[in-house]
């Protein structure tokens, strides 16, 4: 996988998986600090200590049609590689926070990538979730929340095709904005 953005998707098709009705996805580029950090957060089943421990372990999975569970290993490695670290929080019941730390500046650190294309792709496919996005960078910020914009909706489906066109066009423009 070449794009944090990718990760990301992997990351919270756990969280849709363990049946979240929310997840929020936080990204904050701290350059004074040198600090990229990624959360998704979810309220979906969680887990126990145990699973926890063997959710970081390649070769365990709760999948049944696949042996190995590669999606929170390999953004351990991804956050190793450029000296950072990943941190897994959960709650059986309550929820799930990952957090993924990389030095900013790190030649090995992957690019965030496409992160338009991950939230759209999400909306889409999973318009009955919501999802919150908030990206944090020098000062600025720029977030979306789709329970906010299902409320101005009203009847009118967030993943019909207008309002999908609508909410690239913001999500591009917005990311663009703030230098993403
Ligand atoms: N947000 C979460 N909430 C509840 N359980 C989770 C969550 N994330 C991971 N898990 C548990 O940890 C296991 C390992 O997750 P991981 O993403 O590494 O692999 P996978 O989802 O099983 O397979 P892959 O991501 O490679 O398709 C999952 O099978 C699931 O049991
Ligand atoms: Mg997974």
């Amino acid at each position: 996988m070449q794009d944090l953005s990718l990760h990301i998707l992997d990351i919270v098709e756990n969280s849709l998986a363990a049946g979240a009705q929310r997840v929020e996805i936080r990204i904050e580029e701290d350059l004074q600090s040198d600090r990229m950090t990624i959360e998704i957060i979810d309220d979906g089943s969680g887990m126990d200590e145990e699973m926890m421990r063997k959710a970081l372990d390649p070769f365990f999975t709760t999948k049944t049609t696949r042996r190995v569970g590669l999606g929170l290993p390999l953004l351990a490695e991804a956050c190793r590689m450029s000296n950072g670290q990943l941190y897994l929080q959960s709650c059986p019941g309550k929820g799930t926070a990952v957090k993924a730390i990389f030095q900013h500046s790190h030649i090995d650190r992957k690019p965030l990538g496409n992160m338009g294309d991950t939230l759209i792709t999400l909306i889409i496919g999973h318009p009955e979730v919501d999802l919150f996005y908030e990206h944090r960078k020098e000062g600025a910020h720029f977030s979306l929340d789709t329970r906010e914009i299902k409320a101005d909706l009203g009847a009118v489906p967030l993943n019909a095709p207008p309002v999908i066109s609508a909410l690239r066009a913001s999500i591009f423009s917005g990311l663009e904005e703030l230098g993403v």
